[in-house]
């Protein structure tokens, strides 16, 4: 049941979210917080902080943020309907009743329901009835039965269906209502609305069907893809596909990620990796990430690694802005170019997928890469309008504490760049991984960065010993930052790999050859050496040496409970 805005507004503002939250953790006022030991994790010192102005918590310790329904949802394990009733109580406010639908409209509505799950079934029996294009372009497709029966993939012949619906009792104006029937401009005859057709049901977030998105199944058939029109029952903005078993997924602990289409999700579920859910067929709406919120807290949004996916990208970032929340991310995971999941899973295996998920680009590192890429950075007015361009977009986040979270994060960067240029530092682009670290970066660490992944290249064996302590680097070059999440990437997923195991991998992510010595190239003599002559015991010593002064500097770095859970990369 959907309560009226003003109503929540109300109820929020009249909530006392310590007087709530005191009934669980014992609260000390802190300036305009209070302060407690989070009941989220178990801790000794207070990192959980509850500020009554802004009606939300946030723990430091472990990242869990929310307001006093999500409190009541997950520490008393209410519904949101019961925890806005509890909350409404104790503000001694009446919570208001549903606004009573026009039964007729009620019933035209299950109606419509019932003729599209009818179809669904309708659509199944066609497939599983042997020999037909939808079956064999399936079996093309490498989607097996398993795949098949969750999604209720199904097969519309070229006619059928009206006849069919007609048995189970369903009139003509009925199944036009429901979307499954058209009428003819031209001669007002009717015909129905998918033909010969690989069928995808589209339901809502408690699986039941809302519409169905369509494939074609010869070359000559447009469009590609048909959707069921929209409705009051399918409004495509509000919709996700996938998204009912994507929830379930999540729950289980699977990395909830958003591609472009129905075969993506379709691949990626039976992948085992991750949860999957599609837009259909447009960009990303505001309505649907909202959704994915409610989901996951970062739900990974992949994108094809052209041109046109990139604008994509950016774009989903920038809508995302007003809708920022603590605790609430995306980050983007970038396909190498003209290639959809599907592609990849397909062509390169679940490892290459994996590796995708372990190598995604934080919101913030995203959203300034994105917009630093339109502006030549060496130039004094683009650089100008470079910030304030982004500057501009942080004005839209409506959350205060999100506000000044990223706004200090921009400034530093801002900061840093200006500092570079003072420095006359810069090298032509500048980008988050050159400036995302805590300190400058500098000479020292960029060559550092290449004589750890020098000594890595030519002594593999080196990357299981030192396993923990590489993961946990991060460089600013952004060259040896891919070529370290890279390495990470191989050794992660196979960890029973021999060196040679190991450069075959490398070379199968595009690292031809790679040869450590060439990573010093061009550096001060006194730092250039060639790791394969040294052995490995050597090699070993001056690794331990280099990691130890590499991670001296960011020692003060806060530790984050989940990896890629940091907003700020
Ligand atoms: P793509 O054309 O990239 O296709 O459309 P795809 O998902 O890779 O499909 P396959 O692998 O060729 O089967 C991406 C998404 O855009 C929407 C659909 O939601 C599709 O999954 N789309 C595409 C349409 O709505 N209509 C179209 O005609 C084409
Ligand atoms: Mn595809």
């Amino acid at each position: 049941m959907a309560l009226p805005q003003h109503f929540m507004d109300e109820l929020r503002r009249r909530s006392s979210l310590s007087g709530v939250i005191g009934r669980h953790v014992k609260l000390t006022k802190r300036g305009n917080r209070f302060i407690g030991l989070c009941p989220f994790h178990n801790e000794k010192t207070p990192s959980f902080h509850v500020s009554e102005d802004d009606g939300y918590y946030h723990c430091f310790g472990c990242g869990v943020s929310g307001d006093a329904i999500s409190f009541l949802r997950e520490k008393e394990g209410l519904g949101f309907m019961d925890a806005v009733r509890n909350l409404a109580d104790l503000a001694g406010m009446d919570v208001p009743q549903s606004t009573p639908q026009d039964p007729e409209v009620t019933e035209k509505r299950k109606k419509s329901l019932d003729i599209l799950d009818q179809s669904a079934r309708q659509f199944q029996s066609a497939l599983m009835a042997g020999d037909n294009p939808a079956a064999a372009y399936l079996k093309k497709r490498g989607i097996d039965q398993s795949a098949v029966e969750t999604f209720r993939l199904g097969f519309a012949p070229r006619s059928g269906l009206a006849e069919a619906l007609g048995r189970f009792g369903h009139k003509p104006d009925e199944i036009i209502e429901s979307g499954m029937m058209r009428i003819s401009d031209r001669d007002q005859s009717r015909y129905e609305m998918f033909r010969h057709r690989l069928m995808f049901p589209i339901t809502d977030n408690r699986g039941q069907v809302i519409a169905f998105g369509a494939r074609a199944l010869s070359d000559d058939q447009q469009p590609k893809y048909l959707n069921s029109a929209e409705s009051p029952i399918f409004q495509k903005k509000q919709v996700l596909y996938g998204m009912a078993l994507a929830r379930v997924a999540v729950r289980q602990g699977l990395p909830l990620v958003v591609c472009e289409g129905y075969m993506d999700v379709i691949a990626v579920h039976q992948s085992g990796l991750a949860a999957a859910v599609a837009p259909l067929g447009t960009a990303l709406t505001e309505e649907q990430i909202k959704l994915l919120w409610r989901m996951d807290d970062q739900p990974i949004l992949c994108f094809d690694g052209d041109a046109a996916g990139k604008a994509a990208a950016l774009k989903a970032l920038i809508r995302s802005i007003p809708l920022l929340e603590p605790g609430k991310t995306l980050r983007l995971a970038m396909l190498p170019p003209g290639v959809d999941p599907d592609d990849l899973i397909k062509a390169q295996g679940n490892d290459a997928f994996s590796a995708l998920l372990n190598s995604t680009v934080s919101w913030m590192d995203g959203l300034w890469d994105g917009l630093a890429a339109g502006y030549q950075l060496d130039d004094v007015s683009q650089r100008a309008a470079f910030w304030q361009d982004i500057r501009g977009h942080l004005k839209q986040i409506t959350n205060g504490q999100m506000r000044a979270s990223i706004g200090d994060e921009v400034e530093r960067r801002i900061s840093a760049m200006r500092q570079a240029v003072r420095e006359e530092r810069y090298g032509g682009r500048y980008t988050s991984l050159r400036y995302n670290s805590t300190e400058r970066p500098n000479v020292q660490q960029d060559a550092r960065s290449r004589v750890i992944m020098a000594l890595l290249i030519d002594h593999p064996s080196l990357v299981h010993d030192f396993y923990e302590q590489i993961s946990l680097l991060r460089f600013h070059d952004e060259k040896m930052e891919k070529l370290r999440q890279t390495v990470i990437n191989i050794v992660s997923i196979r960890s029973d790999l021999d060196d040679d195991g190991f450069r075959h991998h490398l070379n199968e992510y595009g690292y031809k050859n790679i040869k450590g010595v060439a990573l010093l190239k061009g550096m001060e003599a006194r730092i250039r050496f060639d790791p394969v002559s040294l052995g490995v015991e050597q090699a070993r010593l001056r690794l331990s040496e280099v990691i130890k002064l590499e991670t001296r500097q960011k020692a003060v770095k806060p530790r984050l409970k989940r990896p890629n859970s940091d907003m700020m990369g």
